[in-house]
């Protein structure tokens, strides 16, 4: 009979990491560092969804990693949804099936983490959810779909804040909720002053430091439509003129093609006050947030990391799972209408930077491994 479920006393005592994004590097950056530290066996599945060297092998050497342990091919030819999720999840089932780790860790909400979390669901193997219950409540929102499944699948939901349990609480999730913390967040703040010697005085000589903001964009349900990606960077633009600011923006690759596809990169590219760029390496962004007047993004992790280096944030989206955020008022709501942009941004200016940062205690990743070591025979 062939083995399709696999039995709890052959699994071996050892940890799998998956992830295949840029902000999964990031997420998971801290935590290999702990496993290493604490000499835990375990290792790294690399789903190849992001694979341009500025979204993937930059991040590696940025964050100190070793070479993922495996890495699956194909994966960048697939363009759908679900092709994509299903190669990963044949990818990841196949390396499980010859490792057998007791756990596998998961982080976030991008199609690699689904297929991670249900690989080894289905092998029977436990599954550890990082950055759980988080919740936009967007439901045309892809990776809204993604947390939702993982978390109702995951032995263990690794949590930033109160506000999560709470949604899991009310879903009524199987698994045991932890409260950690974010490992993002111990990744900005163990890189800043690394970020400042290596890029510090190259951004300086670019922008003085507050005469510029930083922007990011890339959700689908905003830039694959015209409109609103138009709406955006026509935001940008008022935004630099508003305030006689200059607006940097490293775009994410999905962005570049629909500028392109749309017929809007050159349109783009001449907008007064803008820079548009490419995607920028972990440690050269975190110096551009870092001394940046404002913080323009529909991002998740870049919405924590202007809250965290106290830079006012206006978010185009017309919701966020960041709520705290909000509630202190580190961040607005602007969605992707020129307007509201240019007046959020002019808000945020005049908000007191005095917030306490509502993410932990900067230890997520040692807390995560602790738990998750007492939870294997290593
Ligand atoms: C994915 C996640 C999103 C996360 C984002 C982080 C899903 C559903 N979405 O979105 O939650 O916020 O990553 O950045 O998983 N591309 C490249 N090079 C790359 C990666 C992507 O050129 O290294 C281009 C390709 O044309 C690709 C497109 O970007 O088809 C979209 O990439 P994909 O990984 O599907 O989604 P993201 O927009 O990156
Ligand atoms: N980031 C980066 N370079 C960039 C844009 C973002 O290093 O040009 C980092 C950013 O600091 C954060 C992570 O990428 O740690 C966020 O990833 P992204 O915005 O792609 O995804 P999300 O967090 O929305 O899932």
């Amino acid at each position: 009979m062939s083995e399709k479920v696999l039995k709890p006393g052959t699994l071996r005592p050892e940890i799998a990491v998956v992830l295949g994004t840029r902000p999964g590097i990031v997420m998971f950056a801290p935590v290999i560092h702990a496993l290493r530290r604490r000499g835990a066996e375990h290792f790294v599945i690399h789903t190849g969804q992001h694979y341009s060297p500025n979204m993937d092998l930059q991040f590696f050497e940025d964050l100190e990693l070793p070479p993922p342990d495996f890495r699956l091919e194909g994966i960048a030819e697939k363009l759908t949804h679900g092709s994509q999720t299903a190669a990963m999840l044949e990818g990841v089932e196949r390396i499980l099936m010859q490792r057998r780790p007791q756990m596998v860790l998961v982080g976030g909400d991008a199609n690699t983490n689904l297929a991670g979390a249900l690989a080894a669901r289905k092998l029977g193997i436990r599954v550890g959810h990082v950055e759980a219950g988080e919740r936009s409540y967007d439901w045309r929102m892809p990776e809204e779909h993604n947390r939702r499944m993982i978390d109702h699948i995951s032995d263990y939901l690794f949590i930033t804040s109160p506000k999560s349990r709470a949604h899991l609480d009310r879903e009524a999730v199987q698994g045991q909720i932890v409260e950690t913390g974010n490992p993002i967040v111990d990744a900005s703040i163990q890189h800043l002053a690394i970020a400042m010697r290596r890029f510090g005085d190259s951004v300086a000589r670019q922008f003085s430091p507050g005469s510029y903001a930083i922007m990011t964009a890339h959700r689908e349900e905003n830039v694959d439509y015209p409109e609103r990606l138009r709406g955006m960077l026509s935001g940008a633009e008022k935004v630099a003129k508003n305030l006689g600011i200059r607006v940097v923006f490293p775009a994410h690759p999905r962005t570049q093609k629909r500028l392109e596809e749309f017929g809007l990169a050159g349109w783009a590219r001449g907008l007064a006050g803008m820079e548009v760029r490419e995607g920028a390496g972990y440690l050269e962004f975190l110096a551009f947030l870092a001394s940046a007047r404002l913080v323009m993004t529909d991002s998740g992790g870049v919405q924590q990391e202007a809250c965290i280096h106290r830079i006012p944030c206006i978010t185009m989206r017309e919701n966020t799972e960041w709520v705290e955020t909000l509630e202190i008022g580190a961040n607005r709501l602007v969605g992707t209408d020129p307007e509201k942009i240019a007046s959020g941004a002019v808000e945020a200016l005049q908000t007191k930077v005095d917030w306490r940062i509502p993410f932990g205690d900067g230890h997520a990743a040692d807390h995560i491994v602790d738990f998750v070591i007492s939870k294997v025979d290593l």
